[in-house]
């Protein structure tokens, strides 16, 4: 894989939609939770090929506010797979210094697995290769009004005048405060919608769509989506000469 050069500009944030996992699992005749394993196998993969390919953040969407509406056999088993990975596979990648954060509502999910994150989060903090953002229990109207109701507070404690808020102030409260907006968000399985994910913070990204299955989306594709991502134009709302 080619490094990038100054007129092939590779996006610093990238933020991808994980989805296909059930029909990958069921275009193979095999039960949903085995789409998700194949899927998890495929994180290490991605998130290991952005320093060559100089993507410095990644943020992945693993688990919505809505995927709760799920069975509880996928909900108890997409569970268990996360504790298990972030025993397994995500330690390694903190050897390859990887800085894992979270970002979604911790409230919901259960003590040992919010106990995990925030022991990866603390073991990996120094790290500063790829920047890994898993958005678990994340819906993007979900952190706005969670994030309203912080500032709602900070008004009502006088920490905050109503005149302060604005582009600045306001993504102080979200869950992404730590992170540059993301540059592009990737959706697989051919789904041409976003689900809540990043609602704000992606109000100037590229987009792309593309139909590949999670499980089957390689770091040759992912390539290939970067590069296309070089040769757009964009705007920021201004006229370009
Ligand atoms: C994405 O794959 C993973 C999660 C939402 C947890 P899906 O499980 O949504 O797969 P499809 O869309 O049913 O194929
Ligand atoms: C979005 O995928 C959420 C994740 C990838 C975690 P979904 O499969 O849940 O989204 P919808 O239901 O197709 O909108
Ligand atoms: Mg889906």
């Amino acid at each position: 894989m080619a490094k990038d050069t100054d007129s092939d500009p590779i996006p610093r944030h990238v933020a991808i939609i994980m989805d296909g996992n059930g029909r990958w699992a069921k275009a193979r005749g095999r039960p949903r939770l085995f789409g998700h394993r194949a899927g998890a196998r495929r994180v290490r993969e991605i998130v290991e090929s952005c320093p060559e390919l100089g993507v410095k953040y990644l943020t992945i969407f693993a688990f919505s506010t809505e995927n709760w509406k799920r069975t509880q056999v996928e909900v108890s088993g997409l569970m268990a797979l996360f504790k298990k990975y972030l025993l397994t596979e995500i330690r390694d990648l903190c050897d390859n210094g990887v800085r894992v954060r979270f970002i979604g509502d911790r409230i919901r999910l259960e003590p040992a697995l919010v106990s995990l994150m925030n022991e990866l989060e603390e073991i990996t903090k120094d790290n500063s290769t790829v920047n890994l953002t898993v958005a678990l229990n994340y819906g993007g109207r979900d952190e706005v009004f969670r994030a309203t109701k912080r500032l709602a507070q900070d008004v009502a404690d006088r920490k905050l005048s109503p005149d302060a808020i604005n582009e600045e102030t306001l993504p102080k409260y979200l869950d992404t405060h730590f992170l540059p907006d993301p540059d592009l968000v990737i959706r697989t399985s051919g789904e041409a919608r976003i689900s809540g994910f990043l609602l704000w913070q992606s109000a100037y990204a590229e987009y792309e769509f593309i139909d590949t299955l999670w499980p089957d989306f390689t770091p040759d594709i992912f390539e290939h989506v970067l590069r296309n991502y070089g040769k757009r134009e964009r705007r920021f709302g201004a006229v370009i000469a």
